[in-house]
């Protein structure tokens, strides 16, 4: 099979832990005997201070002939600390998430044993927790229009809209993933307050019927942050709108204590994009530390999701895995114990899945 994948470093960490991830790519894609082709382009800070633009036209053109995007992580310090700055680097994220269409972010969270007790809560609620996550990534507040400020600056509006497309498509998602899954999907939303939530339950009430087995759960969002703490393993695919999912998924992340290690994943109508849930992390850009964990079970993802081989991602999830039993880990989550540098970690893996 012929792979081509368009690669966005970004900023801080992000192009430390792609070389890692490409190498990755490289070796999978050898040993499975795929053509790997990709290009690089560049977005978030780097791209401001290259072009102007966080999202610059050239790299929207790469990603669109491309059949999948590995992404790094945008962000910098520079432009957080800025409030007058015109130009953010999370606006290229926007803008990138809206014209390529990418309209459903999932997040698969799980449970690492040898993580678990770096999670917040007691032990024996995390043990075995492995839900899904998808939110609605092109609509509602962070999109709708009219969107600012009265003439005297004393009040704001957002708008938040939904179209009955939107909601279908990501809703046949969820059941579909949940097929694959244990067969549940609960739908969270506001539907005793707001008009947007009234709609997302009334169509998911009409889709339900479609997969009858498939088991569908409905929670108000204030519930769903209060039982994701306290029962995270009812959970298995929780589907929402983007503020709610915006929320509920770093909400989720955190539970398991294993935040450095959780991939992304966004579906597209026009190509898939695949990302791990940390930050540009800028404190560690440079020094080799960080945790390619996470942007290595992305192209683990990624070739699940935008190729459909299961196989090279088993692989790569097998490596992890083993990297962790071995003890070949970053500062992060060494424990006490010896800790590998970014690029160790990443060399050894590498190494695994060719000797395997
Ligand atoms: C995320 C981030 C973004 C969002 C920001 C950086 C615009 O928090 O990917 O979850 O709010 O969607
Ligand atoms: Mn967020």
């Amino acid at each position: 099979m012929k792979l081509n994948i368009a690669v966005l470093p970004g900023d801080g960490i992000g192009p430390e832990i792609m070389k890692q991830a490409l190498n990755v790519t490289q070796t999978v894609s050898d040993k499975f005997h795929h053509e790997l082709s990709y290009q690089e382009a560049v977005v978030g800070a780097v791209a401001i201070d290259e072009t102007g633009d966080p999202y610059p036209a050239a790299t929207h053109a790469l990603c669109l002939k491309s059949d999948a995007v590995l992404f790094g992580a945008i962000g910098s310090p520079k432009y957080d600390n800025d409030p007058n700055a015109k130009v953010r680097p999370e606006q290229g994220l926007l803008k990138m998430r809206k014209s390529l269409g990418l309209f459903a972010n999932i997040r698969p969270v799980n449970t690492f044993p040898s993580l678990i007790h770096q999670s917040p809560l007691r032990a024996e609620l995390v043990e075995g927790v492995d839900l899904m996550c998808i939110r609605e990534l092109t609509g509602g507040m962070y999109f709708g229009r009219p969107q600012g400020r009265s003439e005297d600056g004393n009040t704001a509006y957002d708008t938040c809209i939904y179209t009955r497309e939107e909601i279908e498509r990501i809703l046949h998602l969820a059941y579909k993933f949940a097929r694959q899954r244990r067969k549940k999907v609960t739908v969270v939303d506001k539907a005793n307050v707001i008009a947007t939530s009234r709609l997302w339950r009334q169509i998911a009430q009409e889709i339900a019927p479609q997969y009858p087995d498939v088991e569908t759960d409905y929670l108000f969002v204030d519930n769903a942050a209060m039982r994701l703490i306290q029962w995270p393993r009812s959970f298995d695919v929780l589907v929402t709108e983007n503020l709610f999912g915006d929320i509920l998924t770093d909400e989720a992340s955190v539970i398991t204590g294993s935040l450095g290690m959780l991939p992304s994943a966004s579906i597209g109508l026009h190509t898939s994009l695949f990302e791990p849930i940390h930050g540009s992390y800028p404190q560690a850009a440079g020094k080799d530390i960080a945790n390619p964990l996470a942007m290595i079970l992305s192209v683990a993802l990624m070739f699940e999701y935008a190729f459909e081989l299961k196989d090279e991602g088993a692989l790569i999830r097998e490596a992890v895995n083993a990297s962790m039993e071995a003890g070949i880990v970053t500062e992060d989550i060494a424990e006490g114990g010896k800790a590998y540098k970014l690029s160790e970690v990443g060399a050894w893996i590498v190494e695994y899945i060719r000797n395997k």
